[in-house]
């Protein structure tokens, strides 16, 4: 993937972290760039456990949700992963932040009024008929049309308190996919690792660039 300037930036300065604190795995400092880059744009605090193992192959490609597509497709793509109806919807929140880019998806524009900030606006937007100027995927409105689906929609369109209480709980189980945190011993180690994350992040960076990681390993995920 050709990277953006932006992305470039994020990248490195997260490299300077890994630099600092090499003990930090990519794949753990990558997740606690998402979850700070959430909190400081609005969102809600979600749970970060550390002690996930970088690897050094990466899984087939073509897995990755495809935003021409309906209901069944989403289905396919969350279900094999053990998610719901409602982390989906949950999820597809996380649209609250960021544009697409013509160059890159072939869609374009933000979701939302105010694109750096997380709140419930996608879902209200996604319910107007007419949201001038704002995208909306034919994935996005997948949410509306499917009968299972649309009661989440409406819920967190009403209600900004259930959306952030819901996406906290399918963020979290997203990160940590394949990954069992460690049981036994669990409370020392953790404790050691955030400890050390939550300094590594607390001191070397700021709000903005945590948000540009986190788009960029968004992108990275969604592969355009
Ligand atoms: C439900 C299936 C999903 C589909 C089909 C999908 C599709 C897309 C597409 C097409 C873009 C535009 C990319 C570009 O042109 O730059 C995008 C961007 C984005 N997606 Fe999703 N997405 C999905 C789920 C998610 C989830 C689960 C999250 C996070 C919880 C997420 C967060 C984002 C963010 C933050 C951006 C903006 C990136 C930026 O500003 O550069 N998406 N997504």
């Amino acid at each position: 993937m050709a990277l953006t300037a932006a992305s470039k930036y994020a990248i490195d300065l997260c490299e300077e972290i890994k630099a600092r604190h090499p003990k930090i795995t990519y794949a753990d400092l990558y997740q606690l760039a998402g979850v700070v880059a959430v909190e400081v744009t609005g969102g809600p605090t979600i749970d970060f456990v550390p002690g996930r193992k970088d690897s050094l192959s990466s899984p087939e490609e073509g897995r990755l949700p495809d935003a021409k597509q309906g209901p069944p497709h989403l289905r396919d793509v969350f279900y094999r992963m053990g998610l719901s109806d409602k982390d989906i919807v949950a999820l597809s929140g996380g649209h609250t932040l960021g544009r697409a880019h013509p160059e890159r998806s072939g869609f374009e524009g933000p979701w939302t009024k105010e694109p750096l900030k997380f709140d419930n606006s996608y879902f209200v937007e996604l319910l107007k008929e007419d949201s001038e100027d704002l995208l909306k995927l034919p994935t996005d409105k997948a949410l509306v049309e499917d009968p299972q689906f649309r009661p989440y929609v409406v819920l967190y369109a009403k209600d900004e308190e259930a959306f952030f209480r819901d996406y906290a709980e399918s963020h979290k189980k997203l990160s940590e996919l394949g990954f069992t945190p460690p049981s036994s011993c669990f409370k020392l180690t953790v404790k050691n690792s955030t400890v050390l994350a939550q300094g590594a992040v607390g001191v070397a960076v700021a709000a903005a660039v945590v948000i540009l990681s986190y788009f960029y390993e968004v992108n990275r995920r969604i592969k355009h």
